[in-house]
């Protein structure tokens, strides 16, 4: 569908007003704005598109604008997406429309799924006393239903102006029944669900890490309009906050009818003095709108990440073996060649090699020494990184390389070199986090920027045979100040804007190579580091169970193709859980599957069980890479399992796992009924990873519209073999349906 924006007269009748309602539509959604020169931007509607007609007749309705960008000072004191000092020490903005304009932008032509443009209108804001501009931008993509907004705010004063607050947006939410989904954690139990009406007060969610965001609270969430939040009905908001740095998300309600929703880079400990002319952006804030339900919005949240967001959105991702849970700090040349050599007999595609093959002074033996000294161990890998790369290619698999650029250990030959590039309050002791000696490097500092750009740099130079690289970052802001910036306020942001100049230059210089975003497992799942890394590792818990729970909530806004999902040893290296494999596996296979163990350690049955599941996961890759995600039983709704299925967008192959999240005696589990599927369509199906006798209904076929409105009698007896049958809490199914 191409864009239309409409500039609609009011001369409608019933219309007094003066003000011109500019009208935003993706395919299925209207934003309406007020936008009458001198007067603030006003926002009127956003949710279904609307006709022309009734875009223009939104006041009739008795709709009234709110103001799209609340400025401090001016009618605004409590609440304020922008703030800021003026040279002359006035604290207040009045911020009134200038002028408006849109235009095209042309999609990335090189993604598959983006052959459709976004319409951008911009709007210029102007205070009324000091020559300070804020452009606010809409970005509508045209393919699919989101919409990013952000602002760019300009000096143009002799003088500094100190930025104080600088929201990418505010989102005004019209009270009645309004829940929030949002996600909450920390290591090791990421991506954790939370659901909640809004209340009066403020909902705060927020990160003040300094380098990852997404450990505890997550930079997303999603307001069901109409009560209780439900998967397939009501209307649904669901925005995400671009970026990778420290934010806050605060969701006000008060005496009046309205929620606001303010989204932006964390004011506190942060703020930001624009010299004369200098311009600042603020990140997208990305939000869509869905009336079926949190499942709705997730696959436009899944669509869009596709194909705008994430790096090669349109390309299957490899299955990989990655050495960090089979071996950790243990690596040495037999011991990777071996593991090369299993996962490709199972049938894998690339082996990564994780943490402890570098340091030549200090050896990375264990996690307190050598960051920063990128330099192959030769003790361990004589032969070096070309030899394991030969290596991976002789096993006709790919490989890649573990490295975590933004750090050093106060053990390195780095930080012996550089002592004044690492973040510390001067004069303080530092504070080292990992190992008792880490330490972060200062990348608002150019010179470090080349530095962590130089590591990948001259990996891929020297070996251009890498595939892959997992970059880690295992450790927060401990100590406030740069050795670099004059101006210590300034610290969070330049930090990020740093990391995003490193990532531009990989990317421009390395556009193919696949980028994990791994930050003490997942301190990394944020839409704003997504357009230069391919996908996220979840969590450093890879028990079965947990993920099921962690990767339900992180799917609320991130597609099943940037979800890093292993199969891993039991007892679990975190919980010390022990479930079947089967389990292990089918929970793996509904994310981006790989392994991380040691193929040695397996039996001979698990590794041909793994063989198999491997085989079969390469058919239905596209549908769960590229496939529409329906979630159909919730594990945190406390029924005793958990269930949902992808299905491709012609509807012609979909995915259905059922996994028992709970054990006990005299247990109903419900029936579950599908989604997602052609009505009138027969569907065949088959299971997979299936070990033992067949189900009644193997290789049967049924109707979409039998399964979405009956759907099939799963055995809740214990499923497997006779070991893992002994397991009894841990049944699993997958099933793949195609149709006839
Ligand atoms: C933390 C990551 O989350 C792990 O997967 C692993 O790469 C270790 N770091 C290595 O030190």
């Amino acid at each position: 569908m191409r864009s239309r924006l409409f500039f609609l007269t009011l001369l409608l009748a019933g219309l007094t007003a003066a003000a011109a309602p500019v009208h935003i539509t993706t395919p299925r959604t209207s934003l309406v704005l007020q936008a009458e020169q001198g007067a603030p931007l006003r926002y009127l509607y956003y949710g279904a598109r609307l006709t022309d007609g009734d875009a223009a007749a939104l006041e009739a309705a008795g709709f009234r604008g709110q103001d799209a960008l609340p400025a401090y000072g001016q009618g605004n004191i409590t609440l304020t997406a922008i703030a800021a000092t003026h040279a002359d020490g006035d604290m207040t903005l009045d911020l009134a429309l200038e002028n408006w304009s849109t235009r095209t932008i042309h999609a990335d032509a090189d993604r598959m799924h983006a052959a459709e443009d976004a319409v951008l209108t911009e709007f210029i804001l102007k205070d009324r006393v000091h020559p300070f501009t804020v452009k606010v931008c809409y970005k509508a993509w045209q393919d699919v239903d989101m919409i990013e907004t952000w602002t760019e705010i300009t000096n143009g004063d002799k003088k500094p102006v100190l930025l104080r607050k600088f929201d990418s947006a505010c989102l005004p939410i019209r009270r009645g029944q309004v829940w929030a989904s949002h996600l909450t954690g920390t290591w090791a139990n990421e991506g954790r669900l939370v659901q909640e009406p809004l209340q009066p007060g403020v909902l705060k969610i927020e990160n003040k890490d300094g380098v990852r965001n997404s450990h505890t609270s997550h930079a997303e969430i999603m307001f069901s309009l109409d009560g209780k939040p439900s998967e397939t009905t009501g209307q649904v908001i669901g925005a995400a906050l671009c970026y990778s740095g420290n934010y806050l998300l605060e969701t006000v309600t008060n005496d009046t009818d309205w929620h606001r929703f303010f989204a932006g880079i964390h004011p506190d400990d942060s703020a930001w003095e624009l010299e004369k002319g200098e311009s600042f952006r603020t990140p997208e804030l990305a939000f869509t709108w869905s009336a079926e339900g949190t499942g709705g919005a997730s696959r436009n949240f899944h669509r869009w990440g596709r194909a705008h967001k994430l790096a090669h959105g349109d390309k299957e991702r490899k299955i990989l073996l990655n050495s960090w849970e089979g071996v950790y700090f243990n690596i040495n040349e037999p011991t990777m060649d071996k593991m090369m050599a299993d996962i490709a007999a199972m049938g894998g595609e690339l082996f990564v090699m994780d943490d402890g093959w570098f340091g030549v002074k200090y050896p990375r033996n264990i996690d307190n020494s050598s960051l920063g000294d990128w330099q192959v161990d030769e003790r361990k890998l004589p032969h070096g990184i070309q030899w394991l790369v030969d290596a991976a290619d002789s096993h006709k698999i790919r490989f890649g390389i573990w490295i975590e650029p933004e750090m050093t250990n106060s053990k390195s030959e780095l930080y012996e070199k550089h002592p004044d590039w690492v973040l510390n309050a001067p004069g303080r002791p530092l504070s080292e986090g990992r190992g008792g000696t880490q330490l972060v490097l200062d990348l608002s500092n150019p010179a470090v920027q080349d530095f962590a750009f130089g590591i990948v740099d001259e990996l891929m130079t020297k070996y251009p045979g890498i595939d892959y690289i997992k970059w880690d970052a295992n450790m927060p802001v401990q100590s406030h100040g740069s050795h670099y910036l004059k101006d210590q306020r300034k610290l969070f942001i330049a930090y990020h804007r740093g990391f995003a100049a490193v990532c531009d230059r990989i990317r421009a210089k390395y556009p193919d190579v696949t980028i994990q975003a791994c930050a003490s497992g997942g301190g990394r799942a944020n839409y704003g580091i997504l357009p230069w890394f391919d996908e996220f590792w979840v969590s450093d818990n890879t028990d079965a169970l947990q993920r099921i729970y962690m990767q339900w909530g992180t799917s609320y806004f991130f597609p099943a193709i940037a979800m890093a999902s292993h199969i891993s040893a039991v007892p679990n290296h975190t919980n010390r859980r022990v479930t079947p494999l089967k389990f292990r596996i089918d929970v793996a296979m509904s994310g981006r599957l790989g392994m991380e163990l040691q193929p040695k350690d397996m039996t001979e049955r698990e590794i041909e069980q793994c063989r198999k599941a491997i085989a079969e996961y390469k058919e239905i890759r596209p549908v769960v890479q590229f496939g529409d995600q329906y979630r159909l039983v919730s594990p945190y709704d406390g029924l005793g399992l958990a269930s949902l299925m992808y299905v491709t967008e012609k509807k012609d192959e979909a995915v259905f796992y059922w996994w028992k999240t709970e054990h006990y005696y005299d247990q109903h589990l419900p029936r579950v009924k599908m989604a997602g599927l052609d009505p009138n369509r027969r569907y065949k199906v088959t299971e997979l990873d299936r070990i033992g006798e067949a189900l009644p209904f193997e290789g049967q076929s049924f109707s979409g519209a039998f399964l979405m409105e009956n759907g099939l009698e799963i055995p809740t007896t214990p499923n497997g073999y006779a070991e893992q049958v002994a397991m009894q809490g841990y049944s699993s199914r997958v099933l793949r349906l195609t149709a006839e």
